[in-house]
C-alpha cells in the first residue's frame, strides 16, 4: 500500500494539485455552449489537449481527472491521452461514478450510482493507464438536508468504491460535495460537512480502506450563495481548516479542495489562506474544475487554434494555485 501513498504524494506534493477535466459530455456541452463553441468530440478533445500540453502540467499539475470519452481518445500526435499526461510528468485519473440519481426514500436528494460492474471497469481503466479515480457524492444543505439516509447511503457507496479502487491498485479520490446552493449560513455548512465527512470515514474504515492511500476532495466551508451572511476569506479559511482537523483522520495524506462555483480568484485566495494557517500534517491543495479552466476556456473560445495563448492563460491560473497550495500567493503576484 506504500505504492498508493507514494502516488498520492506525487499528485499533491510540492504545491501540485489536480486538474478536474472530467466533466461529463452533458456538462462539457453546457460549458462549451456558454462560450458559443459547438460541443463535438473533436472540440472537447482540442480544448482538453491544449491544456494537457501546457507547460504548467510539469510543475503545477500532479494529476488530471478524465472522463470516459477522453481517456479513450488519441492526441494529435497519435498518443493516447493517458500517455500524453504521463509524458508531462503528471498522473492520469478517471471519474468512475455514473452520476447522481434521485435517492429512493428521499426524492429531493441524490445518491451517486456506478457500483454495478465497477470492478471490471476499473481493471479496464487501469490498463488504459489510470493511476487514480474519482467518485463524487453530492448533498444539498437545507434545514432537513442532508438527511441521515443520504449521509449513510452516499458514505456506503463511497466506501465500497474506494475499497474496490485500492484492490485494483489505484488511489481513490473520495469526494463528498456539500453544494453551495441555498441560503444556509457558514455555520450550517460547517456542521453538515463535518457530519458527512465523519460518516464517510466511519464507512471507509468499516470497508478496510487504507486511509494512507486516498485523497479527500471536500468543499470549503462557505455560506450559501443565497445567504445574507457575508464572511471574510480569513474566516472561510479558519472554519475550513478547523472542520477538517476535527473530522479527517490523521493518516490521510492529502486534501484537495473542489472549487464548487467559487470564482477563480476566490478559490485561489481561500486556498492560500488555508495554507497560511495550516498547522496539520495534511497537504492542502486543489482539485479544481471551473476555477482552473474558466478563463482559459473563454480565451480559447475566441480562437480555438490559439494553443499558445490559451496555454498562457491556463499556466498562469495553475501557477497561482500552486503558490496558494504553499501559502505563497498574493494579490501582487496575481496581477
Ligand atoms: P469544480 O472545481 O468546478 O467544483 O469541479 C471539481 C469537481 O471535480 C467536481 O466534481
Amino acid at each position: 500500500m506504500t505504492e498508493l501513498y507514494n502516488i498520492a504524494l506525487e499528485i499533491l506534493g510540492n504545491g501540485k494539485g489536480i486538474l478536474a477535466a472530467d466533466e461529463s459530455t452533458a456538462t462539457m456541452t453546457k460549458r462549451l455552449d456558454s462560450v458559443n463553441v459547438q460541443s463535438t468530440s473533436e472540440n472537447r478533445l482540442l480544448f482538453r489537449e491544449t491544456l494537457f500540453k501546457a507547460s504548467a502540467m510539469k510543475d503545477c499539475i500532479g494529476g488530471v481527472i478524465l472522463y470516459d470519452e477522453t481517456i479513450k481518445q488519441i492526441s494529435s500526435e497519435k498518443n493516447t491521452i493517458p500517455k500524453l499526461i504521463s509524458s508531462m510528468g503528471s498522473h492520469p485519473g478517471i471519474k468512475v461514478d455514473t452520476g447522481a440519481k434521485v435517492l429512493a426514500g428521499s426524492s429531493d436528494e441524490k445518491i451517486t450510482e456506478g457500483l454495478d460492474g465497477l470492478r471490471e471497469r476499473l481493471k479496464e481503466y487501469y490498463k488504459l493507464g489510470a493511476k487514480f479515480t474519482k467518485w463524487r457524492g453530492v448533498y444539498n444543505i437545507t434545514k432537513d438536508f442532508p438527511s441521515k439516509l443520504s449521509i449513510c447511503s452516499n458514505a456506503h457507496a463511497l466506501a465500497r468504491y474506494s475499497a474496490m479502487v485500492q484492490e485494483c491498485n489505484m488511489v481513490p479520490i473520495v469526494e463528498p460535495e456539500l453544494l453551495m446552493d441555498g441560503d444556509h449560513t457558514a455555520k450550517d455548512c460547517y456542521q453538515k460537512t463535518s457530519e458527512v465527512i465523519k460518516k464517510c470515514f466511519e464507512e471507509l474504515i468499516l470497508h478496510k480502506v487504507d486511509l494512507k492511500g486516498i485523497i479527500l476532495k471536500p468543499n470549503m466551508i462557505l455560506p450559501g450563495n443565497k445567504s445574507k451572511e457575508k464572511i471574510s476569506n480569513e474566516e472561510v479559511a479558519k472554519l475550513t481548516l478547523d472542520c477538517l482537523k476535527n473530522s479527517v483522520p490523521s493518516e490521510v495524506p492529502g486534501i484537495a479542495f473542489l472549487s464548487g462555483g467559487q470564482s477563480e480568484i476566490e478559490a485561489t485566495e481561500n486556498l492560500n489562506l488555508i495554507n497560511k494557517i495550516n498547522n496539520t500534517n495534511f497537504i492542502m491543495s486543489f482539485s479544481y474544475g471551473r476555477a482552473l479552466q474558466q478563463s482559459a476556456l473563454k480565451f480559447w473560445s475566441k480562437n480555438i487554434q490559439d494553443t499558445e495563448g490559451t496555454q498562457k492563460v491556463f499556466n498562469h491560473r495553475a501557477k497561482m494555485n500552486t503558490l496558494a497550495a504553499q501559502g505563497k500567493w498574493s494579490k501582487e503576484i496575481e496581477n
